[in-house]
C-alpha cells in the first residue's frame, strides 16, 4: 500500500491521502479533526501533574499518540491500537521518522475492546470511533485508572440531536430535542449516558470539558470511585422542559472544570467562547428570537449581552451557536430587551 507522509503540529505520520476522507480508508486520518487533537493534548497537559499512561484503542493513523509523545512532557507510555492491518508497520515507521524512542510505545492491531480488556489500564483512555462510542464504553470504563480521564467522541449527532429520535432513545436512553438548542441537549444526553454506565459500578464520571463542534460531540471525564460521588452525579440528571414538552433526561451539571480549562488556550473562536461560557443549561438564539418575535433584524449580540449585564444578570456567548447567548435571565427578560423595552 502506498501511504503518504504528512505532518500535524510538527509530527510526521503516514496515511492514505485522499480528497474525501472515508471511514473504511485503510489508514484513517481526518485533517478536520486537528482541533479535537489539539484540545486532547492541551487537556492532558493541564490535567496530569505527574507521569501518566495513554491508551488509544482506535488510533487511526496514530497521529494523536505521536503528538502526545512530542507535546506532553509528562507522558510515560503510549499504547496504540487499530484493527487496520498496516497500523503497526506504519506507526513504527512514524516513530522512527520522528526519532521517538520505540520503548515509549506499545502497538497492536486487534479489536479495540480486546486491546482494552487485555491491558492493565491507563490513566488516559480515548474513545474516538466512527459514529457511536457505545460498543467501546464498557471496556474503556473498566480500564481507566482512578483519578484518570476517559475521553469520548460521538459522531452520530443525528441521533443525539433528534433527527432520529428513536435511535437516540435506543442508544442514549433519552428523548432528544430537535431545534436550535439540539447541540447542547444532545451533548448533555451523551454525558448522562456515559455517567450512567459508570454509576452501575460506583464509578463517578465528571466532565472536565465537554463540547460540540463540526458534527461531533466530545467529553473528557474525570474518573473517580465512590457511592456518594455517584449519587451526587445522578441527582443532576433531570428532564429539560421547553414549550410544554419534556426532553432528556440530561446532565444538568457543569460542562467543564472552569479552573482547569482556564489554563488552556486555543485561537479558534469557538474555543474562546467555550472557555468563557456561562455554565447554565440552554441558550437563546438571537436569530430564532427575531423570527419568533417578528422584530426584523436580530439584535446585536454585544448589545444584548450588555443590556443583560446592566440589569445584573450573568451572560456570555456560547460555542454551541455563534448567534446565541447564555444567561441567568429568564426568557421574558430577554424578550423585553429584544423588543427594545428594557
Ligand atoms: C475515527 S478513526 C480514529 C482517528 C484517530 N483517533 C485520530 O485521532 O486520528 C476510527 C478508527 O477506529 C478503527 N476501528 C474501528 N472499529 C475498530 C475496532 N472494533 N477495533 C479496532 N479498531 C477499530 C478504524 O480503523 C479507524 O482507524
Amino acid at each position: 500500500m502506498n501511504l503518504s507522509r504528512a505532518k500535524e503540529n510538527g509530527v510526521t505520520f503516514f496515511w492514505e491521502q485522499k480528497e474525501t476522507v472515508r471511514r473504511n480508508d485503510p489508514v484513517f486520518y481526518n485533517p478536520r479533526m486537528q482541533f479535537n487533537r489539539d484540545v486532547s493534548v492541551a487537556v492532558v497537559n493541564a490535567y496530569f501533574s505527574s507521569p501518566f499512561t495513554v491508551g488509544l484503542p482506535l488510533a487511526g493513523s496514530g497521529v494523536r499518540g505521536l503528538r502526545m509523545a512530542k507535546e506532553c512532557a509528562r507522558v510515560e507510555h503510549i499504547s496504540m491500537n487499530d484493527h487496520n492491518p498496516v497500523f503497526v508497520t506504519s506507526v513504527k515507521q512514524s516513530i522512527k521518522e520522528n526519532k521517538f524512542a520505540l520503548k515509549q510505545f506499545s502497538l497492536s492491531s486487534v479489536d479495540a475492546n480486546e486491546f482494552l480488556l487485555a491491558s492493565k489500564g491507563f490513566d488516559y483512555v480515548d474513545i474516538d470511533p466512527f459514529g457511536s462510542p457505545n460498543q467501546f464504553l464498557g471496556a474503556a470504563l473498566s480500564r481507566t485508572r482512578r483519578g484518570g480521564i476517559v475521553a469520548v467522541t460521538a459522531t452520530d449527532t443525528s441521533a443525539l440531536c433528534g433527527t432520529y429520535r428513536d435511535a437516540c432513545k435506543r442508544k442514549y436512553w433519552a428523548n432528544p430535542l430537535h431545534d436550535e438548542e439540539m447541540h447542547e441537549i444532545g451533548l448533555r444526553i451523551l454525558v448522562r449516558k456515559v455517567q450512567l454506565l459508570g454509576a452501575q459500578f460506583d464509578k463517578a464520571l465528571t466532565p472536565v470539558l465537554s463540547y460540540t463542534l463540526d458534527h461531533y460531540m466530545r467529553g473528557f471525564f474525570r474518573f473517580e470511585t465512590g457511592k456518594k460521588k455517584v449519587d451526587a452525579i445522578l441527582e443532576q440528571h433531570q428532564l429539560y422542559e421547553k414549550n410544554g414538552k419534556q426532553y432528556g433526561p440530561i446532565w444538568t451539571g457543569p460542562l467543564k472544570d472552569a479552573a482547569l480549562i482556564a489554563k488552556i488556550d486555543h485561537p479558534r473562536t469557538e474555543f474562546q467562547f467555550l472557555k468563557n461560557e456561562l455554565d447554565v443549561v440552554g441558550y437563546y438564539d438571537t436569530h430564532t428570537l427575531a423570527s419568533e418575535l417578528k422584530t426584523g433584524e436580530p439584535i446585536k449580540i454585544d448589545v444584548l449581552l450588555a443590556a443583560l449585564k446592566n440589569k445584573g444578570f450573568l451572560a456570555s456567548r456560547t460555542h454551541f451557536c455563534l448567534s446565541a447567548i447564555k444567561t441567568t435571565a429568564s426568557r421574558t427578560v430577554v424578550e423585553k430587551i429584544i423588543r427594545g423595552n428594557p
